[in-house]
């Protein structure tokens, strides 16, 4: 059923990572480790959904991608960044990612912490290269930023890991899940309509899919770190539970946590159909998301 759809993400996945590869120092380039470090996490095999979100929006409106290439690698740097620091000791503690063993594993905490931290620097430096008006470049600056700090998902970040073990409301696990991942998430459709130059209200509807999907992936994480497989997913499975994380099936239950995955699912594809044939990958897209696992 998802044959047309893995083709297309893996061929997109590949031209982001030709791209990747390009912009970053050679592996033997002093300081070595640092760079094996980003190479390996970067290249340990990511679905690499935000930059495919961010490309196939893109494509709605525009049919040359070359544009907006670099935001879709600024994209995967950042998110590899957050892995990388996600998975420390301080945060969540993981020994796996992507199937291979975690950043710091393999390069030790120091490594993994600057790795990081470079990745994080260099989605900002791929930006600032892009060949867009001033005024554009700007603006995408501007809501990158926004996105990913203290006001974002390092706040989401944050709460995630200080809420572990404690009672909290349903409205606290709603700031965690949207600026952890769905914020980041949501961020593909607003600066691929920016640079497309997208209606006012096409903005909007692709906003709010891309919110949906951002949230409904978040909760299928959840679901999965209790009924996925190791196999499936390339890292720890019970994980949430062991650290008594704040997760939708945890306030929720799991009966209710997939209710909402599938009305999120179905106003997405509601939203999809307003652009026929131009959202009919996403459309494909969003079942795999949604429904691939359970
Ligand atoms: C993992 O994101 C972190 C979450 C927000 C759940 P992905 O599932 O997109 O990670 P990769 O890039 O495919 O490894
Ligand atoms: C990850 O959430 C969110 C970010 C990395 C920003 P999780 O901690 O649930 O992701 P996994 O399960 O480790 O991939
Ligand atoms: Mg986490
Ligand atoms: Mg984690
Ligand atoms: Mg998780």
């Amino acid at each position: 059923m998802y044959k047309a759809l893995k083709k297309d993400l893996k061929k997109i996945r590949e031209s982001v990572n030709i791209r990747v590869d390009r912009f970053l120092p050679r592996k033997d380039e002093y300081p070595k480790n640092i760079h094996k470090a980003i190479r390996h996490s970067l290249f340990a095999g990511g679905k690499g959904i935000r930059s495919y979100m961010l490309i196939k929006i893109y494509s709605i409106f525009c049919e040359d991608v070359e544009p907006i290439m670099p935001l879709a690698v600024a994209f995967e740097m950042l998110h590899t960044y957050t892995l990388i620091h996600d998975d420390l000791p301080y945060l969540d503690n993981d020994d796996f990612r992507r199937g291979k063993p975690t950043c710091h594993k393999l390069f030790g905490e120091d490594v993994a912490l600057l790795g990081g931290d470079t990745l994080l620097i260099y989605a900002f430096d791929i930006i600032s290269q892009m060949e867009v008006a001033d005024k554009v470049k700007a603006e995408i600056l501007q809501k990158f930023s926004a996105m990913a700090g203290a006001r974002g998902l390092i706040g989401g970040q944050w709460e995630d890991v200080n809420c572990e073990g404690k009672t909290v409301d349903k409205q606290k696990l709603a700031y965690i899940h949207s600026k952890k991942t769905a914020e980041f998430i949501k961020l593909t459709a607003t600066l691929a309509c920016l640079l497309a130059e997208a209606s006012e209200e096409d903005t909007e509807l692709l906003e709010e899919y891309a919110g949906n999907i951002g949230l409904g992936f978040q909760i299928v994480d959840d679901i999965l770190d209790i009924e996925g497989t190791f196999q499936e997913r390339g890292k720890s499975i019970g994980k949430d539970l062991e650290s008594k994380k704040i997760t939708y099936p945890a306030l929720y239950g799991l009966q209710e946590s997939k209710d909402e995955v599938e009305k999120l699912m179905m106003r997405a594809k509601e939203i999809l159909d307003k652009f026929h044939d131009k959202g009919l990958m996403l459309q494909r897209f969003t079942d795999y998301i949604y429904l691939s696992k359970w």
